[in-house]
């Protein structure tokens, strides 16, 4: 790299896709994919990992699609240390008009053991490997897995043959979360001294969050000569998650006094992915998350308020507008007309079309009608968890509920399934028991329950509850959300919703494609 600008700029690779999805529970459909997607792209993120195209035949058209409909980001695919990998992930990221494939081994001590290879073994494997991604695309980057646990002479040994054999981009996985921010500043500091080659690459940092370091080590890392990082919004991925994108882009925007390096992100576009992804992984954002948290810029103690009163910056270190957050506005009600909450959704961060306009507004009517006033987070509500799809196997058509001191609580639910009325009565000990048990009676299955949340949206005992119902069936996850006034009608919802996307993952995925299960697997040729 030569001039400044160019040695200031970060580039932002976005895994909420990969590393994200991986995370248990946090499935998305095939069009959720494509959406977030089009969202990362347009937030002006560099590189988005869209899937690990050999896992399944989902992740290969995932992984495709996005890669045909690309505009200005380079779209990545996953691809262990073997042929069949790499051939597939290529045959995924060809169609974008800037593509890479990234492929890796584990080379600790503790991951040489799974395919266990000697160390010579598994440097002729690296040679090979990267050289032929390298003939498929002129992109390409290397990971070393659990790179921070890997004994310093084989870490440089093995970045050496992955330049040598064509990697462009060198990635230093903190795989289990396990570095500290000055251990991680002076790891890539002393690669980039010590490995020949390593000026002729982009050094990169990938890390996750077992001890809550993500970001500071991922920042850490650019302070030593990274000029990638590697996050997801949210911070989601597997156990406590990946660096959070918003995090890093903030921290470098806000205190660019100390941090002086620039990304390519549009943050007032933050806000609105963040929903998203919440919505569709099924992973609530914890209300005091930074940046994206409901809490975030919310100042509820008297002294707080009054400062912020007298001058903002008493108490705000960023503006909410850079995120995407515009000041508290008034609530709706059920005269406001659709030219109103077309302006909330907009204000709120939305975009939606004129379809899914009409959509949102017959359900805010609905939900007007029996709440008085419609708040900001009755309106996120709404736009999270979407409504049952048309083409959903399962569809809750009514439910009656019988329950109070004196016994266990009966409820009746009528559902349409695949196009037949079905009706069923269940007791149960409460009535989210007495429903999901009426429900299983009209859909027997074995999913487990993982999860069960309830929420409530707004402040009154006439607030919307937001529900997520987690469910596990043979391996397979899947996560269900609704929100209504009613709790248990919200809890009926979600657990059929989770239902519904156990089914399509089930058709989807054939046993022992699961993306998590062949990660750590013998990468075979
Ligand atoms: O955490 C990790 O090591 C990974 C690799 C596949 C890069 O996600
Ligand atoms: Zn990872």
């Amino acid at each position: 790299m030569t001039d400044k600008s160019q040695q200031d700029r970060v580039l932002i690779f976005d895994t909420t896709l990969r590393d994200g999805e991986q995370s248990p529970g946090a499935t998305m459909s095939h069009d959720e994919k494509l959406e977030i997607a089009e969202m990362l792209d347009d937030m002006g993120v560099d590189i988005i990992e869209a899937g690990f195209p050999i896992a399944s035949e989902g992740d290969f058209k995932a992984v495709s699609d996005i890669a045909k409909r690309s505009k200005n980001a380079r779209i990545c695919g996953l691809a262990r240390a073997n042929y069949a990998d790499i051939d597939r992930c290529w045959e995924a990221v060809k169609h974008a008009k800037l593509n890479r494939i990234h492929t890796f081994i584990g080379t600790s001590p503790l991951h040489r053991a799974i395919p266990n290879l000697t160390m010579d073994e598994m440097a002729d494997k690296i040679h090979e490997t990267v050289s032929h991604a390298r003939n498929l695309c002129e992109n390409v980057q290397w990971s070393p897995m659990d790179a921070t646990r890997t004994e310093w002479d084989y870490l440089c040994r093995v970045i050496e043959i992955a330049i040598k054999a064509g990697a462009t981009t060198i990635n230093i996985p903190d795989t289990v979360g396990y570095t500290a921010p000055e251990e991680s500043a002076t790891l890539i500091r002393r690669l980039i001294e010590a490995v020949p080659g390593a000026d002729e690459v982009v050094f990169a940092t990938h890390c996750h969050n077992d001890l809550g370091m993500a970001t500071a080590n991922a920042l850490a890392a650019v302070a030593g000569g990274a000029r990638q990082i590697e996050c997801t919004i949210n911070g989601l991925g597997e156990r406590a998650g990946n660096t959070a994108l918003e995090e890093v882009v903030m921290a470098m925007k806000t205190r660019n006094d100390i941090m002086p390096w620039r990304t390519g992100i549009d943050t007032t576009k933050i806000m609105a992915i963040s929903r998203r992804v919440a919505t569709v992984s099924g992973f609530n954002v914890q209300f005091n998350k930074a940046i994206v948290g409901k809490n975030a810029f919310a100042h509820e103690s008297g002294i707080h308020q009054d400062g912020m009163l007298k001058n903002r910056e008493n108490f705000e270190i960023m503006r909410p507008e850079d995120i995407g957050l515009s000041g508290t506005s008034l609530p709706l009600g059920k005269h406001s007309g659709r030219a109103a909450l077309r302006d909330k959704l907009e204000h709120l961060g939305f975009e939606v079309g004129d379809n899914q306009l009409k959509d949102i507004f017959v359900r805010f009517k609905e939900l007007a009608d029996r709440k008085k006033e419609v708040f900001d987070d009755d309106i996120i509500a709404l736009m999270r968890v979407g409504e049952d799809a048309e083409n959903d196997h399962l569809q809750l058509v009514s439910m009656k509920v019988v329950c109070g001191t004196g016994g266990p609580a009966e409820a009746t639910v009528e559902m349409e399934i695949d196009g037949k009325d079905v009706t069923a009565t269940a007791n149960g000990d409460g009535p989210v028991d007495a429903a999901f048990k009426a429900i299983r009676e009209l859909h027997p299955n074995k999913a487990h329950l993982q999860l069960y949340q309830v929420h409530a949206v707004t402040e009154g005992t006439d607030a919307q509850a937001t529900v997520s119902v987690r469910l596990e069936e043979e391996g397979i996850i899947a996560t269900g959300q609704s929100a209504n006034t009613d709790t248990v009608v919200a809890s009926a919802k979600a657990y059929i919703n989770a239902l519904n996307r156990l089914l399509v993952r089930r058709t989807k995925s054939a046993p022992g494609t699961d993306r998590k299960e062949i990660l750590y697997t013998d990468p075979a040729e």
